[in-house]
């Protein structure tokens, strides 16, 4: 399918804004984008967002996949002043919640809770209660333990009236909660905040977590009275036309243009993320000398696309791929197979790739990875159920040490492999041979 690029043929007109533009303000990797910012119209993402916010009454659920606009779109959503922004990675229990609330909204309060620490709350109460800013109060002090037991009603006492605080702070300032990253806090701890948010939903709180789309609502929705409670809006696949939106904004504020076989390039090897994109479009205008919006238009050439893109390898999928590749770590002697390009490699190595040699597809069925392992294999594939296990094992992996974001999944239910990272799928296409010597 065609891209309906419209950046091909240069505006005419010499810009008369300033050349000062710089490029990494137009193309913004990482941040929040304002000349190149898709506003999504052809998915109900928007309204959805709105009218769930309208409804109340639910917690919001943003869920896509890594790089795929989550915090952006949260941001455009909803201005500063409406919303405390807490990041699931930088607080690891419900109590860093309230804490953190307390403290963007109310600075002073914050100051006042730490001066109302005494001598006899230990490191260790406050650790109970999972309040970090007390930890280290009291350090190593031996207390008796009637001291102990009157330390840990106060913390408790403290703790309770935090989650109140914060709650009214909320209430009052009419801020919405958002919860960016949530699958980062562990479990237990998301299911104590969903709790405690039950009941200040109904009187009004505005709630809105940004999660990556596996299990980290599953305990949520379980809980008891939150069914129906929960509204999930999932971030829609880009869709290459979406994605070359990027580009032709940022081109037109640039002043630049590529031909659109180019651009379609570009927007196919971002594998359905903008983030990859936004860099394909700044590297491009590097290589062709625009680091700034240009006063004479300009038009960019993409000369060795190979190397364009291998330049554009990110090591961390890298790493992740070769530790999928390495597979559990187990004395068990593992069999080795032949591909048909003279290589070898055991049943993980011989897994990865076949998903390789589709593209990678991000979303493959068994019989699909099937078909390719029978394509890169010398021999017969391995037993179905050894392909299974292969795979849950992959999972695992990716989940283990990559934490819900994942790297490749395997749903079991639909026999479906997802590869869920985009900087995976572009490595996988665009790097050295999984499981190779120059690995
Ligand atoms: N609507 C958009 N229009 C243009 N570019 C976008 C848009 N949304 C996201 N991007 C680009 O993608 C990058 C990543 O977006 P964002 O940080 O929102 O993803 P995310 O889903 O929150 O990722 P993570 O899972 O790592 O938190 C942004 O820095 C920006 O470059
Ligand atoms: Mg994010």
């Amino acid at each position: 399918m065609a891209i309906p690029f419209s950046g091909r043929r240069p505006p005419k007109q010499i810009a008369k804004e300033s050349p000062q533009l710089p490029l990494r303000d137009v193309f913004v990797v990482g941040g929040t984008p304002t000349y190149t910012y898709v506003n999504r119209t052809e998915t109900d993402m928007e309204s959805r967002f709105i009218d769930a916010l309208d409804d109340g009454n639910k917690i919001i659920t943003i869920s896509g996949p890594t790089k795929s606009g989550k915090t952006v779109f949260c941001k455009k959503m909803l201005a500063e002043d409406q919303r405390v922004w807490i990041s699931g990675g930088t607080v690891s229990t419900a109590d860093d919640v309230w804490t953190a609330i307390v403290h963007k909204l109310d600075g002073a309060t914050a100051r006042q809770s730490e001066a109302y620490v005494s001598e006899e709350d230990s490191s260790e109460f406050a650790a109970e209660a999972g309040i970090n800013i007390l930890a280290g109060s009291a350090k190593g002090e031996k207390r008796s333990k009637r001291a102990a037991q009157r330390g840990a009603a106060k913390t408790k006492f403290r703790v309770s009236s935090l989650v109140h605080e914060a709650i009214d702070l909320l209430v009052t300032s009419g801020s919405t909660l958002v919860i960016d990253d949530f699958h980062y806090i562990p479990e237990p701890e998301r299911v104590r905040l969903v709790r405690a948010l039950k009941a200040p939903l109904e009187e009004g709180l505005r709630v809105v977590f940004l999660c990556v789309p596996h299990r980290a609502i599953e305990p949520i929705r379980a809980e008891r009275d939150m069914q129906g409670r929960i509204e999930v809006i999932a971030v829609p696949p880009w869709t290459n036309s979406e994605l070359g939106e990027i580009a032709k904004k940022g081109f037109a504020t640039l002043n630049v243009a590529a031909e659109d076989r180019v651009l379609e390039g570009l927007a196919l090897e971002s594998f359905g993320s903008p983030h990859l994109m936004q860099e394909f479009c700044r590297h491009l205008c590097r290589v062709n000398s625009v680091r700034n919006r240009q006063l004479l238009s300009k038009a960019l050439t993409l000369r060795d696309r190979d190397e364009f893109f291998r330049r554009a390898l990110d090591s961390s999928a890298q790493d992740v791929l070769g530790s999928l590749a390495a597979g559990p770590t187990s004395s068990r002697k593992r069999i080795q197979r032949s591909f048909v390009n003279g290589e070898s490699g055991d049943t993980y190595v011989a897994v990865l790739r076949a998903i390789a040699n589709t593209g990678p597809k991000t979303k493959l069925t068994y019989n699909e990875l099937r078909e390719s392992l029978r394509d890169i294999l010398a021999d017969e594939p391995p037993a179905a159920h050894e392909i299974t296990r292969v795979l849950e094992k992959i999972s695992d992996i990716s989940r283990q040490r990559f934490g819900e974001r994942g790297a490749i999944d395997f749903e079991e239910t639909h026999k479906t492999i997802h590869v869920v990272d985009p900087f995976v799928a572009f490595y996988m296409r665009w790097g050295p041979p999984i499981g190779g010597d120059d690995e």
